[in-house]
Protein backbone atom coordinates (compact mmCIF):
# COMPACT_ATOMS: atom_id res chain seq x y z
CA UNK A 1 0.00 0.00 0.00
CA UNK A 2 0.97 3.20 -0.80
CA UNK A 3 -0.18 6.13 1.03
CA UNK A 4 -1.62 9.30 -1.48
CA UNK A 5 -3.69 12.42 -0.85
CA UNK A 6 -5.88 13.99 -2.91
CA UNK A 7 -7.86 16.97 -2.77
CA UNK A 8 -11.63 16.66 -1.43
CA UNK A 9 -12.67 19.33 -3.97
CA UNK A 10 -10.11 20.27 -6.52
CA UNK A 11 -12.11 22.76 -8.43
CA UNK A 12 -12.92 24.72 -5.64
CA UNK A 13 -10.23 24.49 -3.04
CA UNK A 14 -7.51 22.60 -4.44
CA UNK A 15 -5.23 23.49 -1.21
CA UNK A 16 -8.25 22.66 1.72
CA UNK A 17 -9.04 18.95 2.85
CA UNK A 18 -7.41 16.08 1.98
CA UNK A 19 -8.74 12.25 1.17
CA UNK A 20 -6.03 9.68 2.01
CA UNK A 21 -6.28 6.13 0.85
CA UNK A 22 -3.37 3.44 1.01
CA UNK A 23 -3.07 3.84 4.50
CA UNK A 24 -4.03 1.34 7.72
CA UNK A 25 -4.56 2.83 10.40
CA UNK A 26 -5.04 0.17 12.70
CA UNK A 27 -1.07 -1.27 12.54
CA UNK A 28 1.90 0.73 13.21
CA UNK A 29 3.30 3.70 10.85
CA UNK A 30 6.41 3.52 8.66
CA UNK A 31 7.93 6.79 9.26
CA UNK A 32 7.22 7.45 5.51
CA UNK A 33 3.97 6.87 6.50
CA UNK A 34 4.21 9.46 9.53
CA UNK A 35 5.91 12.29 7.52
CA UNK A 36 3.94 11.85 4.84
CA UNK A 37 0.65 12.66 7.17
CA UNK A 38 2.46 15.45 8.78
CA UNK A 39 3.07 16.81 5.33
CA UNK A 40 -0.40 16.99 4.34
CA UNK A 41 -1.50 18.22 7.60
CA UNK A 42 0.69 21.39 7.14
CA UNK A 43 -0.90 21.14 2.81
CA UNK A 44 -4.51 20.86 3.95
CA UNK A 45 -5.56 21.54 7.17
CA UNK A 46 -7.92 18.59 7.33
CA UNK A 47 -7.18 15.01 6.26
CA UNK A 48 -10.60 12.31 5.74
CA UNK A 49 -9.43 8.82 6.26
CA UNK A 50 -12.60 6.46 5.26
CA UNK A 51 -12.95 2.28 6.72
CA UNK A 52 -10.42 3.04 9.52
CA UNK A 53 -12.48 0.67 12.07
CA UNK A 54 -10.61 1.26 15.16
CA UNK A 55 -10.54 0.29 18.66
CA UNK A 56 -10.01 3.18 21.30
CA UNK A 57 -6.36 1.30 21.76
CA UNK A 58 -5.70 1.74 17.83
CA UNK A 59 -6.65 5.35 17.47
CA UNK A 60 -4.29 6.08 20.82
CA UNK A 61 -1.50 4.02 19.01
CA UNK A 62 -1.88 5.69 15.90
CA UNK A 63 -2.09 9.34 17.74
CA UNK A 64 1.06 8.89 19.29
CA UNK A 65 2.80 8.16 16.66
CA UNK A 66 2.16 11.33 15.52
CA UNK A 67 2.92 13.64 19.01
CA UNK A 68 2.21 13.95 22.57
CA UNK A 69 -1.49 13.64 23.67
CA UNK A 70 -3.45 16.06 25.88
CA UNK A 71 -5.91 14.64 28.38
CA UNK A 72 -9.80 15.41 28.24
CA UNK A 73 -9.74 18.08 31.24
CA UNK A 74 -12.29 19.95 28.60
CA UNK A 75 -15.15 17.55 29.58
CA UNK A 76 -17.69 18.34 31.67
CA UNK A 77 -18.80 14.65 32.60
CA UNK A 78 -17.53 14.28 36.42
CA UNK A 79 -14.67 11.40 36.62
CA UNK A 80 -17.09 8.91 38.03
CA UNK A 81 -19.34 9.42 34.71
CA UNK A 82 -16.88 9.27 32.32
CA UNK A 83 -17.92 6.46 29.68
CA UNK A 84 -13.94 6.40 27.86
CA UNK A 85 -10.35 6.88 29.45
CA UNK A 86 -8.88 10.39 30.25
CA UNK A 87 -6.89 10.39 26.95
CA UNK A 88 -10.22 9.95 25.06
CA UNK A 89 -12.73 12.68 24.74
CA UNK A 90 -16.30 11.65 24.52
CA UNK A 91 -18.08 13.32 21.68
CA UNK A 92 -21.22 11.08 21.89
CA UNK A 93 -24.52 11.69 22.98
CA UNK A 94 -24.72 8.49 25.39
CA UNK A 95 -24.26 8.35 29.15
CA UNK A 96 -21.63 5.54 30.36
CA UNK A 97 -24.39 2.41 29.98
CA UNK A 98 -24.25 3.37 26.45
CA UNK A 99 -27.78 5.04 26.29
CA UNK A 100 -28.43 7.73 24.83
CA UNK A 101 -28.70 10.84 27.11
CA UNK A 102 -32.05 13.09 28.16
CA UNK A 103 -32.91 16.12 25.81
CA UNK A 104 -32.03 18.29 29.31
CA UNK A 105 -29.20 16.38 30.28
CA UNK A 106 -26.06 19.16 31.72
CA UNK A 107 -23.52 17.00 29.58
CA UNK A 108 -25.70 17.11 26.20
CA UNK A 109 -26.29 20.95 27.29
CA UNK A 110 -22.94 21.53 27.21
CA UNK A 111 -21.58 19.49 24.11
CA UNK A 112 -24.36 22.08 21.82
CA UNK A 113 -20.91 24.03 22.30
CA UNK A 114 -19.80 22.15 19.50
CA UNK A 115 -22.22 23.46 17.63
CA UNK A 116 -20.56 26.93 17.71
CA UNK A 117 -17.41 27.59 15.32
CA UNK A 118 -14.07 26.81 17.79
CA UNK A 119 -10.95 25.33 18.00
CA UNK A 120 -10.17 22.53 20.54
CA UNK A 121 -9.05 23.67 23.49
CA UNK A 122 -7.99 27.31 22.64
CA UNK A 123 -9.33 27.56 26.22
CA UNK A 124 -6.24 25.95 27.52
CA UNK A 125 -3.38 27.96 28.35
CA UNK A 126 -1.09 25.25 25.85
CA UNK A 127 -4.11 24.87 23.24
CA UNK A 128 -4.66 21.82 20.99
CA UNK A 129 -2.51 20.81 17.35
CA UNK A 130 -4.36 18.28 15.57
CA UNK A 131 -7.70 16.61 16.62
CA UNK A 132 -8.53 13.59 15.64
CA UNK A 133 -12.15 12.22 15.38
CA UNK A 134 -13.52 8.78 14.90
CA UNK A 135 -16.70 7.69 13.71
CA UNK A 136 -18.13 4.33 15.59
CA UNK A 137 -21.82 5.14 15.17
CA UNK A 138 -23.67 7.86 13.58
CA UNK A 139 -26.96 9.15 12.48
CA UNK A 140 -29.34 8.22 9.53
CA UNK A 141 -28.94 11.65 8.61
CA UNK A 142 -27.58 15.38 9.77
CA UNK A 143 -24.38 15.16 12.31
CA UNK A 144 -21.68 16.68 9.28
CA UNK A 145 -18.76 18.43 10.72
CA UNK A 146 -17.72 21.54 9.40
CA UNK A 147 -14.25 23.24 9.11
CA UNK A 148 -12.92 26.63 8.09
CA UNK A 149 -9.76 27.30 6.38
CA UNK A 150 -8.20 30.21 9.16
CA UNK A 151 -5.07 30.61 6.30
CA UNK A 152 -7.53 31.73 3.58
CA UNK A 153 -9.22 33.77 5.84
CA UNK A 154 -6.42 35.65 7.11
CA UNK A 155 -5.35 36.13 3.68
CA UNK A 156 -8.21 37.06 2.43
CA UNK A 157 -7.66 40.53 5.04
CA UNK A 158 -7.13 43.80 3.81
CA UNK A 159 -4.34 45.13 4.58
CA UNK A 160 -5.89 47.81 7.46
CA UNK A 161 -7.32 44.82 9.15
CA UNK A 162 -4.45 42.69 9.21
CA UNK A 163 -2.62 45.19 10.79
CA UNK A 164 -5.31 46.23 13.59
CA UNK A 165 -5.44 42.57 14.79
CA UNK A 166 -1.53 41.71 14.09
CA UNK A 167 -0.83 41.85 18.03
CA UNK A 168 -4.38 41.06 19.88
CA UNK A 169 -3.94 39.01 22.16
CA UNK A 170 -8.00 37.51 23.22
CA UNK A 171 -9.26 35.87 26.50
CA UNK A 172 -10.29 32.10 26.12
CA UNK A 173 -12.80 30.64 28.25
CA UNK A 174 -15.68 27.55 27.89
CA UNK A 175 -17.38 29.80 30.10
CA UNK A 176 -17.85 32.42 27.13
CA UNK A 177 -18.81 29.80 24.61
CA UNK A 178 -21.37 28.35 26.64
CA UNK A 179 -22.91 31.48 27.76
CA UNK A 180 -23.23 32.16 24.01
CA UNK A 181 -26.13 29.90 23.78
CA UNK A 182 -27.03 30.46 27.80
CA UNK A 183 -25.24 27.67 29.55
CA UNK A 184 -23.94 29.39 32.70
CA UNK A 185 -24.83 26.43 35.39
CA UNK A 186 -20.98 26.02 36.22
CA UNK A 187 -19.90 24.85 39.57
CA UNK A 188 -16.96 26.92 41.67
CA UNK A 189 -15.13 24.40 40.79
CA UNK A 190 -15.23 24.87 37.28
CA UNK A 191 -15.20 28.50 36.69
CA UNK A 192 -11.62 28.05 38.41
CA UNK A 193 -10.98 25.40 36.19
CA UNK A 194 -11.38 26.98 33.06
CA UNK A 195 -10.59 30.50 33.98
CA UNK A 196 -9.60 32.57 31.00
CA UNK A 197 -6.22 31.93 28.82
CA UNK A 198 -4.44 34.50 26.52
CA UNK A 199 -4.45 33.49 22.86
CA UNK A 200 -2.88 35.48 19.93
CA UNK A 201 -5.71 36.57 17.30
CA UNK A 202 -3.04 35.32 14.97
CA UNK A 203 -0.20 33.23 15.16
CA UNK A 204 2.30 31.66 12.74
CA UNK A 205 2.35 28.05 11.62
CA UNK A 206 5.46 26.69 12.60
CA UNK A 207 6.19 25.04 9.91
CA UNK A 208 5.05 26.57 6.92
CA UNK A 209 5.28 30.06 7.93
CA UNK A 210 1.74 31.09 7.04
CA UNK A 211 -0.25 32.81 9.32
CA UNK A 212 -3.92 32.06 10.66
CA UNK A 213 -6.82 33.85 12.25
CA UNK A 214 -7.06 32.15 15.54
CA UNK A 215 -10.84 32.19 16.24
CA UNK A 216 -12.85 30.35 18.58
CA UNK A 217 -16.65 30.94 20.31
CA UNK A 218 -14.34 29.97 23.48
CA UNK A 219 -12.65 33.66 22.91
CA UNK A 220 -15.04 36.33 24.76
CA UNK A 221 -12.55 39.52 25.01
CA UNK A 222 -9.67 41.07 23.07
CA UNK A 223 -7.10 42.52 25.79
CA UNK A 224 -7.33 46.24 26.37
CA UNK A 225 -10.62 46.25 24.65
CA UNK A 226 -13.92 47.64 26.26
CA UNK A 227 -16.31 43.97 25.99
CA UNK A 228 -18.74 44.74 23.59
CA UNK A 229 -16.38 46.12 21.26
CA UNK A 230 -14.47 43.04 21.04
CA UNK A 231 -17.13 40.66 20.82
CA UNK A 232 -18.94 43.04 18.06
CA UNK A 233 -15.43 42.75 16.46
CA UNK A 234 -15.01 38.82 16.87
CA UNK A 235 -18.25 38.18 15.48
CA UNK A 236 -17.27 40.46 12.19
CA UNK A 237 -13.94 37.92 12.40
CA UNK A 238 -16.01 35.01 12.46
CA UNK A 239 -18.45 36.09 9.87
CA UNK A 240 -15.86 36.99 7.46
CA UNK A 241 -13.77 33.70 8.47
CA UNK A 242 -16.63 31.32 7.80
CA UNK A 243 -18.09 32.42 4.44
CA UNK A 244 -18.57 29.46 2.09
CA UNK A 245 -15.60 29.71 -0.04
CA UNK A 246 -13.49 29.17 3.29
CA UNK A 247 -15.48 26.01 4.62
CA UNK A 248 -15.19 22.31 3.82
CA UNK A 249 -17.93 19.98 5.22
CA UNK A 250 -17.78 16.72 5.98
CA UNK A 251 -20.69 14.30 5.48
CA UNK A 252 -19.78 11.46 7.99
CA UNK A 253 -19.11 7.51 6.87
CA UNK A 254 -19.30 4.92 9.41
CA UNK A 255 -14.91 4.63 10.32
CA UNK A 256 -14.87 7.55 9.03
CA UNK A 257 -11.48 9.33 10.58
CA UNK A 258 -11.07 13.27 9.95
CA UNK A 259 -7.78 14.80 11.44
CA UNK A 260 -7.28 18.54 11.63
CA UNK A 261 -4.89 21.13 12.84
CA UNK A 262 -6.56 23.63 15.36
CA UNK A 263 -3.76 26.17 14.38
CA UNK A 264 -5.53 26.88 11.05
CA UNK A 265 -8.68 25.36 11.13
CA UNK A 266 -12.27 25.93 13.34
CA UNK A 267 -15.03 23.78 12.96
CA UNK A 268 -18.21 22.80 13.98
CA UNK A 269 -21.26 20.24 14.47
CA UNK A 270 -23.65 20.20 12.94
CA UNK A 271 -27.63 19.20 14.16
CA UNK A 272 -28.80 15.79 14.19
CA UNK A 273 -32.09 13.83 16.11
CA UNK A 274 -30.89 13.86 19.44
CA UNK A 275 -32.53 10.34 20.02
CA UNK A 276 -30.13 8.59 17.39
CA UNK A 277 -27.10 7.40 18.78
CA UNK A 278 -23.95 9.52 17.44
CA UNK A 279 -20.76 7.98 19.15
CA UNK A 280 -17.23 9.63 18.10
CA UNK A 281 -14.08 9.82 19.96
CA UNK A 282 -11.60 12.34 19.75
CA UNK A 283 -7.84 11.88 20.53
CA UNK A 284 -6.37 15.35 20.81
CA UNK A 285 -2.14 16.40 20.17
CA UNK A 286 -0.79 19.36 22.43
CA UNK A 287 0.92 22.34 20.63
CA UNK A 288 3.48 22.06 23.40
CA UNK A 289 3.10 26.01 23.66
CA UNK A 290 1.14 28.75 23.39
CA UNK A 291 -0.10 30.66 20.94
CA UNK A 292 1.89 33.27 22.36
CA UNK A 293 4.82 31.30 21.42
CA UNK A 294 3.69 31.35 17.83
CA UNK A 295 3.91 34.62 16.92
CA UNK A 296 4.14 36.11 13.33
CA UNK A 297 7.46 37.98 12.32
CA UNK A 298 6.42 42.27 12.97
CA UNK A 299 4.63 43.81 9.86
CA UNK A 300 6.48 47.08 8.55
C1 LIG B 1 -14.83 17.83 18.36
C2 LIG B 1 -15.99 18.50 17.73
C3 LIG B 1 -17.74 18.19 16.12
C4 LIG B 1 -18.68 17.10 15.76
O1 LIG B 1 -14.79 16.59 18.31
O2 LIG B 1 -13.94 18.53 18.84
O3 LIG B 1 -16.13 19.69 17.85
O4 LIG B 1 -19.25 17.15 14.65
N1 LIG B 1 -16.79 17.70 17.02
O5 LIG B 1 -18.89 16.21 16.59
MN1 LIG C 1 -14.24 20.54 18.67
Amino acid sequence: MTINIRPMDPAGRAFFAGEVSGIDLTRRLSDTEVAAIHAGMDEFGVLVFHSQDLTDEQQLAFSRQLGPLETATGDIAAPEDRRLSMDVNDISNLDKHGKVVARDDRRRLFSLGNLLWHSDSSFKAVPAKYSLLSARAIPAEGGNTEFADMRAAYDALDAASKREIHDLVCLHSQIYSRGVLGFDEFTEAERVKWAPVRQRLVRRHPATGRLSLYLASHAGEIEGWPVPEARAFLRDLNEHATQRQFVYAHVWRLHDLVMWDNRVTMHRARRFDGTQVRDMRRTTLTNEVSSLEQAPTPLH
